[in-house]
């Protein structure tokens, strides 16, 4: 039997989901309503303009725009005329506590209610911990009218920045976390194709948690190999390679980095542990990763301290800024955690990144923003590659030797060829790469060994 179903939707949030979403949707043959408060992206929007950088957005939002399959409204009453499904796409940042902070869209999911003039289903997309789903449809039992019944089901988003377009129509997996005719429907709106999995509405939430703790814990795993080999003088990436090879494993996020960061990860690992702490559980491996996070990071500012004899008055290039290539958004970058820390250690930080928007709170993370490559680099005595973007892999180590005070070249990505930076003058330094940083390892072991006599291996620092 076909599961599709066309629909007309509501979609509360015109954000990286929402309006990934919203395109997506308009795109596979549905009606959309997407309702955003913030007047000034609302403008943006309707003049046909994306208030963030994502890949294709642009061309289906503005299709589905010009032929009607989106309309635009600032409040959800507005939207919500003729719409069967609610899609609740706004954010639920961190509070200090780790814990998300629910307040927005709990009102959003209260003002569904209240607006609703027949039976409506409220799907929340947003990232919430278990139990979220329950709480929401209590609240929307008390906002709504009398005799409107308002079902609430989970059906969290797993798309990428910078690929999110991509992602939305090639899922890994359409999540629904719900039960009854209400199920159903939000199986409906996608297409056969996708592979489906439904479950109870707490499972559905905590897949969503899970999956990015994995992710998280992959990544910090990695940045633990890649310190070994550091250490041992060997390649992580080679290393990490052989290892993801194991089909059990996999390749995928097990990459020598600057570590994670981005929207997601950073709060739903800390989302994670507080869930677990608040059952009474611990959530250790995730623990240990987000430590591992942090750690791997300062140990980047300590070789770079070491190898620089002293980061203060030194002039950092910092190439990049976004959380990740693809993308504008710096919400939790690590690029701008390091410069955080480089300005700690007293350096001067002077960062160009093409895309990256910065807010008002991350701008003392730099000294100076520069608008180009050679601006940046102009005169700098370290070079520290942050993100991946392409244009840093096909900068000359030449010209840039020319350009620059100093010859040292930090690779945080792995985009850049070592060997021709190295070739060129550079001490050309990346993560996991131990002999590029002049590891001497020194190995000690007995003439003849026997069963007891185990080697003992350690290294230096030359
Ligand atoms: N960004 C990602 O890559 C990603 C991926 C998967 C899941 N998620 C989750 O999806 C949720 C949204 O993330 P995002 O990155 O799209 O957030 P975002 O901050 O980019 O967008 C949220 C939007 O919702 C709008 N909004 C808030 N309250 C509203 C209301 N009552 N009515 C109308 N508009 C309202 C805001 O103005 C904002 O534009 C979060 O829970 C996030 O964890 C994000």
């Amino acid at each position: 039997m076909k599961r599709f179903q066309e629909s007309t939707i509501l979609i509360v949030g015109g954000g990286y989901v929402g309006l990934t979403a919203a395109g997506c949707f308009a795109e596979i043959g549905h009606n959309v309503h997407l309702v955003e408060k913030d007047l000034d992206r609302l403008s943006m929007l309707a003049r046909g303009e994306i208030p963030i950088y994502e890949p294709g957005l642009e061309e289906i939002y503005t299709r589905a725009l010009a032929n009607g399959r989106i309309q635009l409204h600032q409040k959800i009453e507005e939207g919500l005329y003729g719409a069967e499904v609610a899609l609740l796409c706004v954010g639920t940042p961190p509070s200090p506590s780790g814990d998300p902070n629910l307040t927005i869209i709990a009102a959003a999911a209260s003002e569904v209610a209240r607006g609703a003039v027949k039976a409506t289903y409220v799907v929340v997309k947003s990232t919430v911990p278990p139990g979220t789903c329950e709480a929401l449809e209590l609240i929307c039992h008390d906002s709504a009218r009398e005799n409107v019944k308002v079902a609430v089901l989970s059906n969290p988003e797993f798309l990428r920045e910078g690929r999110s377009v991509y992602d939305f129509m090639n899922p890994d997996r359409v999540v629904v976390g719900g039960e009854g005719e209400g199920l159903l429907k939000v199986a409906s709106l996608y297409p056969d194709e996708m592979e489906l999995l439904t479950l109870d509405r707490r499972g559905a939430e905590l897949i969503k948690y899970a999956s990015n703790a994995f992710l998280a814990v992959k990544v910090s795993f990695a940045n633990e190999v890649a310190a070994l080999c550091e250490t041992l003088g060997t390649e992580a990436q080679s290393v990490l390679r052989g290892v993801g090879m194991d089909s059990r494993i996999g390749g995928d996020f097990l990459n020598p980095s600057i570590g994670w960061g981005g929207s997601c990860l950073p709060k739903d690992t800390s989302g994670m542990v507080a869930i677990s702490r608040s059952l009474g559980l611990n959530s250790l491996v995730v623990e240990g990763a987000i430590e591992a996070n942090d750690t791997a990071r300062s140990r980047i500012v300590e070789r770079l301290d070491r190898v620089t004899g002293g980061l203060r008055g030194t002039k950092v290039a910092l190439l990049g800024l976004s959380f990740k290539a693809g993308t504008d958004d710096t919400r939790d970058s690590p690029a701008i955690y390091l410069a955080q820390l480089l300005k700690a250690k007293g350096a001067e930080v002077i960062a160009y990144d093409p895309m990256a928007r910065l807010h008002a709170s991350q701008l003392d993370a730099i000294s100076t923003r520069a608008m180009t490559i050679d601006q940046a680099t102009d005169g700098a005595d370290v070079v520290v590659v942050g993100v991946g973007w392409s244009e840093f892999g096909e900068i000359s180590p030449t010209k840039l030797r020319e350009r620059m005070a100093g010859a040292i070249v930090f690779d945080g990505v792995g985009i850049l060829d070592l060997d021709s930076y190295a070739k060129a003058g550079f001490v050309a330094m990346g993560i996991g790469r131990g002999h590029q940083d002049r590891f001497k390892p020194i190995i000690w072991r007995p003439l003849s060994w026997t069963i007891e006599e185990t080697p003992v291996i350690r290294g230096e620092v030359a």
